[in-house]
């Protein structure tokens, strides 16, 4: 188990909203493994329909929310309903998008199990599923009537899904925090203080979410790792072990960071500190010159692009990040082939 202290108090929050409201109906949406980790440790809970789905990012896409939408119809759901998602990022993104679809929308509340959901996931307000192998690509933009993180629930979580997170955390340092950087990299794994590191993530995404809420600009920057870590997370999709999201987003941050450097953003020293941390926290990867093209045509379908310009977010010195930086298709390839140099 890992060592997590508690920080919001799940039940006490959970009781004084429903306190503050009146539902018809309540649904609970869990995967099978928050199932038995977290659902237990919600406690006096009104009467309400509890919501199963199997776990895992291969489950994120419309024909798991047939079933839900199925699920609540059967129910006789209304839309003075509330949908509670109880999981990660799967659960959250996709439940999220089935309330507020739902007879054109429904209430619902986050309750992220993992830290990628409690730092990342659950702030911002962006929902929706996987399509045809490309990742969240039908989707809405809105947020949830209420979040609670507790970081009691990261106790159960396996560490790779813990590691998974952590990119995340690291990237909002890169972004945003070269103090905390520096402070990063001289905790050893067993010495993290979670729930401080949780808050600090929490507070640079509102930050950023809140003086730019639709993306138009500064919001772009935590993307930083991701137009790399994507594509690359796009193509193990289908693969029998895939990437977990923030091991694809580690190799994202080594290229991007890689291309920071290229354009003369930030110092060899730098690129090296970024790279010799990430991969002391990853396990590495190879990716195949065969690959390659695959990754290129993902990169390709990002969201973030305009026509045929490829955009990126890359660090300007470390605590520093500007967007809408033009990449090409040989960046692309040598950043690859820089991470697996390292
Ligand atoms: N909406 C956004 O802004 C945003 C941001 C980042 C990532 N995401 C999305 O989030 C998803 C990844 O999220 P994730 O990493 O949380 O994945 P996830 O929801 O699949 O959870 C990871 C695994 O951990 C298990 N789990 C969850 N909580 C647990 C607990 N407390 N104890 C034990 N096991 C537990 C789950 O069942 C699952 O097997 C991706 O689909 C990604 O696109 C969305
Ligand atoms: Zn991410």
């Amino acid at each position: 188990m890992n060592k997590i202290d508690n920080t919001t108090n799940v039940n006490e929050s959970l009781h004084s909203f429903l306190a503050s409201k009146e539902y018809t109906h309540i649904a609970i949406l869990v995967d099978k493994n928050t199932l038995k980790h977290c659902y237990p440790l919600l406690k006096n809970l009104p009467e309400h329909d509890l919501m199963i789905i199997e776990s895992g990012e291969d489950q994120k896409t419309i024909s798991t929310c047939i079933d839900v939408w199925q699920g609540l119809t059967d129910n006789q759901f209304d839309r003075n309903g509330l949908m509670i998602n109880l999981g990660g990022g799967v659960i959250g993104d996709l439940g999220g998008f089935c309330a507020r679809t739902f007879k054109r929308g429904m209430d619902f509340i986050n309750i992220p199990t993992t830290l990628l959901a409690q730092v990342d996931a659950s702030i911002g307000g962006k929902l929706g599923v996987d399509f045809n192998g490309f990742k969240n690509h039908v989707g809405i933009f809105s947020e949830p009537d209420l979040v609670i993180i507790d970081t009691v629930f990261l106790k159960t979580l396996p560490k790779s899904e813990l590691k998974s997170g952590f990119a995340e955390i690291i990237k909002h340092h890169l972004i945003a925090d070269d103090k905390a950087w520096s402070k990063l990299l001289s905790t050893k794994w067993d010495a993290m203080n979670w729930p401080s590191l949780v808050k600090h993530s929490i507070n640079i995404k509102k930050a950023v979410v809140k003086k730019d809420p639709n993306e138009k600009g500064l919001r772009k920057t935590l993307n930083f790792g991701h137009t790399l870590g994507h594509a690359i997370e796009s193509h193990y999709l289908p693969s029998p072990s895939p990437l977990l999201h923030g091991e694809a987003i580690a190799i994202g941050m080594i290229g991007e960071s890689y291309l920071s450097y290229k354009k003369m953003m930030i110092t060899k020293e730098e690129l090296d500190q970024i790279t010799n941390y990430i991969n002391s926290v990853y396990t590495k990867i190879n990716i195949a010159d065969s690959d390659l093209g695959v990754i290129m045509k993902n990169i390709r379908q990002d969201k973030k692009n305009k026509g045929n310009i490829i955009l990126a977010a890359l660090l300007n010195g470390i605590g520093t990040a500007v967007w809408d930086c033009q990449i090409n298709d040989e960046d692309i390839a040598e950043a690859l082939m820089y991470y697996n140099q390292t």
